[in-house]
């Protein structure tokens, strides 16, 4: 019902201009948010007043308030694995007691990440070295969240990268380990296994190639390994000392798991203090999200565009397109955490959602999508709602000329989405340029850009590690109100079970040392292929 509502509100205003809402002068401020330092506008979409209530009623009927105090109180709002959900007391640096089954767990964390800042600081120094001297490289091997996170944040905080290299080895592909390795000296690399599970077989066949490689140079290649996980017995059998073992609780989901030790590679690159700044940004956009109203609450109103675009208006995608070369991973870490979260086509209570999951997420840095798919963006058949974002300040003084090309960039294309070029306006270039008649029908109609397709823009200061915990900080927060109001768990991920299961039993097909039977024509084929084309 309440989908139909929305859809029949994005419908009745599916053919007004957005240009027209700007008619009313204070558009812009009406539909912008200040907070911590960042403007967030969405006065670049055909959300009137109206709407913006009904939206706001639709999060309230949802019960997004309650929903966001049951989070931040640990109760197990992960009611597929009855976990609690409280990434957000990895950062709650100097806030109060966090319960879970009555017991307070603030006291772990903090030790956790005094525990990680000492290892990462005897690192960075050389008090920790490897065999051969003070660590040069370290080589984080993880998947999914235990990879994109550090990964990102390593990159978007280069500015600040005082530690040794960071690497980041992933794809259970072995040219990425051995592109990763090639050129690094085993006896001053640390390598990070960072697994929660401590099972997942991209990174247990990474971690066991690097300590193969290791052990070619370095008498003991175990002590030069380092483990992020739950469990620390798996990480015992594979030999790594407890006291470089980093732990954290089930109830720091994966792809929010950045905040804690599966963030010491960050950790190393950039030092504990700058960490954890990153961390106090991330806790400043918590109590944001914690206190504001509804109707003043970033993430709040960053999800209520985005269930306004997909479930109301039909857009079956978003682009996330940051004007921040830094930000080139964002991109990537968004996905999983929108599309792992949100990708879901059951309710919490079992029954199958009566409206689409959570969109398809995706997108490059700009400027350099300008030139590869904004093509489509501009004058597709299709509508894709863009979230741009970019710093008013960048880290190159001397580049600045750099910046307010970068920034103009940004903004002319939101302009440009919303504003577009009419078929007049085209026939009247093409008559400058000289073209009549039907010829200049013709070569006008290509050139007409419709307009009034939607955008957002988060503008920030700069890209510091504060900053960049509060980007990272509203998304997840973004995320967590979208599920709420579509009733689904945001915080389990069984749709990535089958796939791994059905490669488990692949492995000895493909390996020529089980047969393909029993699956199915094209699979058998492929196999096939395969084995007649492998050494
Ligand atoms: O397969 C999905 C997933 O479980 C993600 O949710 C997770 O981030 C990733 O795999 C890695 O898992 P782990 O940290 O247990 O190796």
């Amino acid at each position: 019902m309440i989908w139909d509502d929305l859809k029949a509100a994005a419908d009745a205003v599916e053919g007004r201009h957005m240009l027209a809402l700007f008619e009313d002068e204070t558009r812009a401020d009406a539909f912008s948010l200040d907070a911590l330092g960042m403007r967030f506008d969405y006065s670049k979409t055909n959300i009137d007043v109206a709407a913006r209530a009904m939206l706001i009623e639709i999060a309230r009927e949802a019960r997004v308030e309650a929903k966001r105090e049951e989070m931040f109180s640990g109760a197990a709002i992960n009611n597929t694995e009855d976990r609690a959900v409280l990434h957000t007391a990895l950062r709650n640096l100097d806030g109060g007691p966090v319960m879970v089954d009555g017991v307070d767990v603030m006291p772990g964390v903090l030790d956790g990440l005094d525990r990680m800042q000492s290892f990462a600081e005897a690192v960075r120094s050389g008090a920790f070295p490897g065999q051969g001297g003070k660590i040069t490289d370290v080589v984080n091997i993880g998947i999914g969240g235990s990879d994109l996170g550090p990964a990102m944040g390593t990159l978007a905080l280069a500015p600040y990268h005082d530690g040794p290299r960071c690497h980041f080895v992933s794809n259970v592909d072995g040219a990425h380990i051995a592109d990763t390795l090639r050129g690094l000296d085993p006896a001053t690399t640390l390598v990070i296994v960072a697994s929660k599970t401590f099972t997942t077989i991209e990174t247990m066949t990474n971690a066991r190639t690097a300590k193969a490689w290791m052990s070619e140079t370095v008498s003991d290649p175990a002590a030069q390994f380092a483990a992020v996980s739950t469990s620390l017995e798996k990480t015992g059998d594979f030999g790594i000392a407890s006291n470089r073992v980093f732990g954290f609780e089930d109830w720091v989901g994966g792809r929010y798991s950045m905040w804690g030790p599966i963030g010491l590679s960050l950790m190393i690159a950039v030092g504990g203090e700058a960490f954890r700044a990153f961390l106090r940004g991330a806790q400043s956009m918590d109590l944001h999200f914690r206190s504001a109203s509804l109707e003043e609450n970033m993430p709040v109103l960053l999800a209520l565009v985005g269930i306004w675009h997909n479930q109301g208006c039909g857009y079956a995608t978003r682009a996330v397109l940051p004007y921040d070369q830094r930000l080139s991973r964002l991109p990537a870490y968004l996905q999983q955490l929108e599309m792992e979260s949100n990708g879901k086509r059951v309710a919490m209570d079992g029954s199958t959602l009566d409206v689409d999951s959570g969109p398809v997420v995706w997108g490059e840095p700009g400027t350099n999508g300008q030139h590869a798919f904004y093509q489509l963006i501009h004058q597709g058949t299709r509508v894709i709602p863009c979230e741009f974002m970019v710093a008013a300040e960048g880290h190159e003084p001397d580049l600045a000329h750099h910046h307010t090309l970068l920034i103009a960039n940004c903004l002319a294309q939101s302009e440009a989405l919303l504003r577009g070029r009419s078929l007049d306006e085209a026939r009247k270039m093409m008559a400058d340029k000289g073209f009549t008649g039907d010829e200049l029908e013709r070569q006008a109609r290509h050139r007409v850009f419709p307009g009034n397709r939607p955008s957002t823009t988060l503008v920030y200061p700069q890209l510091t590690p504060e900053v960049l915990g509060q980007i990272v900080a509203l998304y997840e927060h973004r995320v967590f109100v979208e599920g709420v109001i579509l009733g689904i768990n945001s915080f389990d991920q069984w749709g990535v079970e089958l796939g791994k299961e059905l490669a488990t039993s692949l492995g000895p097909v493909v390996a020529g040392e089980a047969s393909a039977e029993g699956k199915d024509g094209s699979t058998r084929a492929l196999v096939d292929y395969v084995l007649k084309h492998r050494g």
